[in-house]
């Protein structure tokens, strides 16, 4: 059976996606920095009967990417899937407005996605199968306030995506953009931000692998918050920042 690489696989989404893939029967490889939690989820997995390889890896590092997918390769076979989720994001500002931190997020939150991307797709386009699954962010829809790299890099993410849906038609390798709402990652933590809409991590999880084994182009979620993100699109500039001014999360200094 052909396999798939899930990056982000320690924690969040991530964890749980891997889980609910390796429990179809797929062999997963579960890519992250933190190694001893990717140790613990291969273990359950293969506990429960299932494939699964730790690959601790640093996604902003291209070659280390590179290495990663090939051991993946080596060990499970032919990568068929690609979910990108590896991603985050802290708060952004403008005083100070600081570069390294703004390189960071685009960094892991855009180029991430093109490392692994780049060292599974010729392999993809070879056999003329492959699908490849990017976590983006319903954030990538217009700017946010405390978020400017975040929304920014998530955009990027989209867009480039959906551009390599287009140059793939045909070719036997289906693209898969999909753009959470805010979804509750760590059940129990109380956080004082207001996140409208939130979602429970085990029903976006169910959403997410529907949306995956039916390949489908593009899916966003919770519908309320689509809703909110559509007519924030629609709004005029001057009417969207004063109903968004001062609703960001606060950069620390
Ligand atoms: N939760 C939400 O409300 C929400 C909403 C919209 C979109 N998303 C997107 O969903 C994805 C998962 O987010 P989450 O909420 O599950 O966050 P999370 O629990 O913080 O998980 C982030 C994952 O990315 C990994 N990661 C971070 N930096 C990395 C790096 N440099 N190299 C490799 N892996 C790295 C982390 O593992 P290590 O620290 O071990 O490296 C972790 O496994 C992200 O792309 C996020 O932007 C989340």
């Amino acid at each position: 059976m052909s396999s798939t690489v899930i990056t982000g696989a320690s924690s969040g989404i991530g964890h749980s996606l891997a889980r609910r893939i390796a429990a179809s029967g797929a062999p997963v490889a579960l890519l992250a920095r933190r190694g001893e939690l990717l140790e613990r989820l291969a273990d359950e997995i293969r506990a429960a009967g299932g494939r699964a390889l730790a690959l601790p890896c640093d996604v902003t590092d291209r070659r280390a990417v590179g290495v990663a997918i090939e051991a993946a390769e080596a060990a499970l076979g032919p990568v068929a899937r690609l979910v990108a989720n590896a991603g985050g994001g802290r708060a952004t500002g403008v005083d100070p407005f600081d570069v390294d931190l703004i390189t960071e997020v685009v960094t892991l939150n855009f180029l991430g996605t093109v490392h692994c991307i780049e060292a599974v797709l010729p392999g993809m386009l070879e056999r003329r199968a492959g699908h490849l699954v990017a976590v983006s962010s319903l954030a990538a829809s217009r700017g946010l306030p405390g978020a400017s790299a975040y929304s920014a890099s998530k955009a990027a993410l989209t867009n480039f995506m959906e551009s390599l849906r287009i140059d793939l038609r045909g070719r036997g390798v289906d693209v898969t953009v999909i753009a959470p709402g805010f979804v509750r990652t760590k059940p129990g933590k109380t956080n004082k931000r207001r996140r409208p809409l939130r979602v429970d991590l085990e029903p976006a999880t169910e959403r997410m692998w529907r949306v995956i084994q039916a390949r489908r182009p593009y899916d966003a979620f919770p519908a309320g918050l689509v809703a909110l993100t559509w007519l924030g699109r629609v709004l005029p500039a001057s009417w969207y920042d004063r109903l968004l001014a001062g609703r960001g999360p606060t950069p620390k200094s």
